[in-house]
């Protein structure tokens, strides 16, 4: 881990560590990928005409997000299924993202139960919905979430079904034996089946998550739960102002890293629309092919309040286990510690919108 320069040199050691299948899973977006690459490759048409002369010998990287202290604006997304890469899986990534000081958020389609999560997490944490047709099985979720101690419910809007991953397809995706969704036993959802001709995770979204949902979702979640909801999966602006209308504290504008609709925009593009329209009304936050710390300053200044990373956190955890997550969000912190300093940024506030149009 330490010999790595860059994610692009952890990403190729992850790929050697984890099976075909799993791998596969990770890494690829719906249809030709083209979204996913979008994603990454949009980071580059935004360039940071940085300041100068500015005393930038001691830097602070800390924020807040939801109010809670973390110590650089760049946290963990949600994926599924952290046992394919690691043994240890969330409990490892969870400790990782404590390391570096910063917030995880925990998918609904864990191979840990939240519990265990929480207990071993020494930062914050988040948990992402996914709203199954049994609304009790949903309610009997966030009742636990909530028991467990997590900090907000983070609902993902962008999946009424799985986006068609044709590597999942070809492979018949499905959990080997002995891992399972965790946080469903009690529903007896727990199991991704083997599926004719066919991802089994695609199978099992369609047979048990809820496509009907309309914004009605985000208002019936704030009448079951106390916890701020954020609403994450959007891309446009009037959808951004709706979620906020119907009480969400906050939003993540994501594709879903390319994986559900091939032709959305990149996320980096429509951030600003978002900003402009929300005007300060909520956080907004944004995920989708970062991978270099001067990304970060990027969404910075186009007005994210923090960063997420998905395939990141899995190649660090696929490659090291608890060392390679805080590995990883220390060689992203690094990057970003030294791209402030070379844009005349002492610290977070001090990343304004003029770095990209003076
Ligand atoms: C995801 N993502 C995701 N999102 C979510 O809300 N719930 C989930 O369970 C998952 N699972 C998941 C698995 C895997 C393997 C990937 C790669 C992604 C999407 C994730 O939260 C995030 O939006 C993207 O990963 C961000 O893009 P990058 O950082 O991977 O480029
Ligand atoms: C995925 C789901 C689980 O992207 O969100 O695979």
């Amino acid at each position: 881990m330490k010999d790595l320069l860059n994610l692009h040199e952890l990403e190729a050691v992850a790929k050697a560590a984890v099976s075909q299948i799993a791998w596969d899973y990770y890494a690829s977006g719906a249809d030709d990928e083209r979204c996913l690459r979008r994603n990454v490759d949009a980071w580059d048409k935004v360039l940071l005409h940085y300041r100068v002369l500015v005393d930038v010998a001691r830097r602070e990287l800390s924020t807040t997000v939801l109010g809670q202290r973390i110590a650089m604006p760049i946290a963990v997304a949600p994926t599924a299924f952290h046992r394919l890469a690691h043994p240890d899986g969330e409990l490892a990534a969870v400790r990782g993202a404590g390391d570096a000081g910063t917030l995880f958020i925990l998918s609904t389609l864990s191979n840990t139960a939240v519990e265990e999560v929480v207990a071993a997490a020494s930062g914050p944490v988040w948990f992402q919905l996914y709203i199954y047709k049994d609304r009790a099985a949903t309610e009997a979720l966030v009742r636990r979430v909530e028991a467990a101690g997590c900090h907000a419910l983070v609902v993902t809007v962008d999946a009424p079904l799985l986006g068609r991953r044709e590597r999942d397809v070809r492979n018949r995706f499905a959990l080997p034996a002995g891992l399972g969704i965790e946080n469903m036993h009690a529903a007896g959802y727990a199991h991704i089946p083997m599926a004719t001709g066919d991802s089994g995770l695609a199978a099992y979204f369609a047979d048990l998550l809820d496509p009907s949902l309309t914004w009605d979702a985000i208002g019936w979640l704030r009448s079951i739960t106390t916890l701020p909801v954020i609403v994450k999966g959007l891309v446009r602006a009037d959808d951004a102002v709706r979620a906020i209308e119907q009480g969400a504290a906050g939003v993540i504008v994501s594709n879903h890293g390319g994986r559900q609709l091939d032709a959305s925009p990149a996320t980096i593009d429509v951030l600003p629309r978002i900003v402009d329209a929300l005007a300060g009304r909520g956080e907004v936050m944004i995920d989708g092919g970062l991978r270099r710390g001067a990304d970060v300053i990027k969404a910075l200044a186009l007005g994210a309040r923090a960063v997420f990373v998905g395939r990141p956190v899995l190649w660090g955890l696929a490659a090291g286990g608890r060392e390679g997550v805080a590995g990883l969000l220390a060689m992203l912190r690094r990057e970003l510690d030294l791209a402030m300093a070379l844009c005349g940024c002492p610290d977070v506030a001090s990343v304004t919108r003029d770095l990209i149009a003076p």
